[in-house]
């Protein structure tokens, strides 16, 4: 779908060189966004880049590893220049994903998944969140999982730390949103990306626990995120939708 709905916004993606991320890139520059495609494959990166282009859209890739706290607030600063001073739109999607029994699990494993899945978030919305705020405007999605919302054996560590970030997701929008503000999230469940392909038959066995039955793919997620960022969610803050075939729901 093409449209203008984000014309002259700039929105900066993390982990969009794959799966939702990448998704959700080419969903926000079909609509107009200046799109900030963040990752550490530059590779990756440029594919997405000049799939974005090649359509007419606007987009640039710009690196950083997000187990780096200097890295990530150095993302911020760059996403803000090659934005032309502004980041509109900040979408917390990166993110991994480690299975495993709690007592196989270091506490290297624990510091590297909160680094990314909580710190990284943290930081960068502390980095754009003020600026949007004075503005006096702008919208931030966080990518949660369902496993944040139940105990699931092997996800502990994973899931925990996306339930501190459904947290995080109403701390911020209390704090930034009487300043205009919009802080929301989606919740998915098991979809087919380039990350969830070594976990093979485990996905649909998963995913047929929900109403759905099958995976969801990489757009049907983007399609939620790019709901929250834009016109028809002006009223909607601190909300988590559930994007996961219904099993929020058994
Ligand atoms: N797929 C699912 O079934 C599912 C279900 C529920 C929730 N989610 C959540 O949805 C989000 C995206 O999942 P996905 O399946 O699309 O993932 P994916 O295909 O594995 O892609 C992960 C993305 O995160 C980036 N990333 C990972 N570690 C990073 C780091 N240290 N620094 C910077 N970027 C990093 C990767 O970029 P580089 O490799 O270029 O660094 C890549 O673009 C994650 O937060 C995940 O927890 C996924």
């Amino acid at each position: 779908m093409t449209s203008t709905e984000l014309a002259g916004a700039t929105a900066l993606i993390t982990g969009a060189t794959s799966g939702i991320g990448r998704a959700t890139a080419l969903s926000l520059a079909g609509r107009g966004a200046h799109v900030l495609v963040s990752g550490r494959d530059a590779a990756r990166g440029d594919e997405t880049v000049t799939s974005i282009r090649s359509t007419g859209g606007k987009a640039d890739f710009v690196a950083g590893d997000l187990g780096d706290a200097g890295a990530v607030r150095e993302l911020a600063r760059a996403a803000v220049d090659l934005g032309g001073g502004h980041v509109d739109i900040l979408v917390n999607n990166a993110g991994v994903f480690p299975g495993g029994p709690t007592s196989a699990t270091s506490a290297e494993d624990i510091d590297h998944v909160y680094a990314v899945n909580v710190r990284a978030p943290f930081l960068l919305v502390g980095e754009l969140a003020p600026a949007m705020a004075a503005r006096g405007h702008g919208a931030i999605v966080n990518v949660l999982t369902m496993a944040a919302r139940f105990g699931m054996a092997g996800l502990a560590l994973y899931g925990s730390s996306k339930a501190a970030l459904t947290l995080l997701t109403k701390a911020w929008a209390a704090e930034f949103g009487p300043s205009g503000v919009r802080v929301n999230a989606v919740s998915p469940g098991p979809t087919r990306t380039e990350g969830t392909r070594p976990l093979g038959d485990q996905v649909d066995q998963l995913a047929a626990l929900a109403p759905a039955g099958r995976p969801a793919v990489p757009e049907e997620i983007a399609a939620a995120i790019t709901y929250l960022v834009g016109e028809g969610a002006t009223f909607v803050q601190g909300a988590v939708l559930d994007v996961d075939g219904g099993r929020n729901a058994t």
